[in-house]
């Protein structure tokens, strides 16, 4: 048998490992893998509970996280960390995945060690550096120092040949081998095979203690860009919704960020139809999104999923990296003023035209077999290698 693809899978917060958590169980499947899962724990307990959820025991975990961590820190442990256990292990190629700083700087160590990378998640753009920060910049990053870029979209495929990222890196190996080869493969998003994966799943919602005759509005913030007045606003928001609409219920899984936590709770704790709640492990986080009425978002992850689930979403962002969710009409931009929160959601509640106009339930970010589609493409980038 030939030699087996050492491959390592490197990962850290709560939407990379939903998102690379299918990958690495296809890799395990193959026989012509050697997968090594490396953790930085970047977060801890939400990373933890999709390792649990999928069956996934680390080789390296770097248990990183510190509460109320900082960028430097944290880049710099990765860092440091990495280096060691690439020159122990050595990777045929090193997967990375999306925006975060454990993807960019695991990149980055891996470019240092002179490893391969392929980037999952590949091209996603706003085109404005501090909009999301810092994740425009380290998917900019990532995407500059990786050789296989694996993009979900059509959209996404074109921001990397506008980038001129199909010029490909210096790495000799991968220029002798795909002189003139594609760098860029047209995946779908892994996120789908998770949501599959999960979504079919019986969850018991009764912990959560909804109430049956109302309906369910849906929300998580986390962004560091919306921290202060911007998720001030959105809190004002919510109490003026609750308000004006007596049959409906907020449930907020809040992030375990103390900046986002500080300000939700001095502003939303004891209001009656409002639950504050500890972030959900994903598969009851999934089986809410399917029970809610409406989302309210800043999250990425959510933007693609809730497309297959056929809930509309308000993104409480003013900008996004992922157009095509919007395009499909699922999806609407709404930012962080009050105003604009309440009149949107308020449409959503008394228009039924304009509800059913939002709900759709087709995907753009793919049909679930991201996964193997990755694979395929890394086995037979590395047969030409040898
Ligand atoms: C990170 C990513 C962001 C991603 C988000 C997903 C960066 C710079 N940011 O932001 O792109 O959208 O994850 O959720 O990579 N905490 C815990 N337990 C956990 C997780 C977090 O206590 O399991 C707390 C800790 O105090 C930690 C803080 O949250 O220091 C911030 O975590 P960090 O990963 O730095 O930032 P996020 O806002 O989670
Ligand atoms: N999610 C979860 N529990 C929650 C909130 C979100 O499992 O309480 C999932 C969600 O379904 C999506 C992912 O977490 O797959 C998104 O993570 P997050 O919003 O933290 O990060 P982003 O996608 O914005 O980077």
């Amino acid at each position: 048998m030939d030699k087996k693809i050492k491959t390592a899978v490197i990962f850290g917060t709560r939407p990379e490992a939903i998102k690379m958590a299918p990958l690495v169980l296809e890799l395990k499947k193959r026989e012509d893998f050697e997968t090594i899962t490396i953790v930085t724990a970047q977060h801890r307990q939400m990373l933890d509970q999709v390792l649990e959820l999928f069956n996934i025991i680390p080789d390296f975990d770097l248990n990183l996280m510190k509460p109320n961590q900082n960028l430097w820190n944290l880049t710099s442990g990765i860092l440091q960390q990495t280096k060691e256990i690439f020159e122990k292990t050595k990777p045929d190629i090193v997967l990375v995945h999306g925006d975060t700083t454990t993807a960019f700087a695991s990149a980055l160590s891996a470019f240092y060690a002179r490893i391969p990378i392929g980037h999952v998640e590949a091209g996603l753009r706003t085109f404005n550096k501090d909009y999301p920060f810092p994740e425009e910049i380290n998917r900019v990053l990532a995407d500059s120092v990786s050789d296989l870029h694996f993009a979900p979209t059509e959209g996404s495929i074109q921001n990397l040949l506008n980038s001129g990222i199909k010029e490909g890196t210096s790495n000799r190996a991968l220029d002798n081998s795909y002189e003139n080869g594609r760098r860029i493969y047209k995946t779908g998003n892994t996120v789908i095979d998770a949501l599959l994966y999960t979504v079919e799943k019986n969850i018991d919602l009764s912990f959560i203690g909804l109430n049956p005759n109302l309906k369910t509005i849906l929300l998580t913030s986390h962004r560091r860009e919306n921290f202060g007045k911007p998720l001030e606003n959105i809190c004002d928001a919510i109490l003026e919704i609750i308000q004006n609409n007596k049959d409906i219920e907020v449930v907020y899984p809040v992030h375990l960020n103390p900046n986002v936590r500080n300000v939700v709770f001095s502003k939303l704790q004891g209001i009656d139809r409002i639950k504050l709640i500890d972030p959900l492990d994903y598969a009851p986080f999934c089986a809410l999104m399917k029970k809610s009425h409406i989302i309210l978002t800043d999250s990425g992850g959510v933007q693609e999923e809730a497309p297959s689930l056929g809930i509309p979403v308000l993104v409480l962002r003013d900008e996004t990296e992922r157009p095509e969710a919007v395009d499909c009409g699922c999806v609407k931009l709404v930012g962080t003023d009050k105003e604009k929160i309440v009149s949107t959601v308020q449409k959503l509640l008394n228009s039924s035209d304009f509800y059913n106009s939002m709900k759709m339930a087709v995907n753009p970010y793919g049909d679930g077999h991201a996964s193997e589609r990755i694979a395929n493409i890394i086995s037979s980038w590395h047969k030409n290698m040898l």
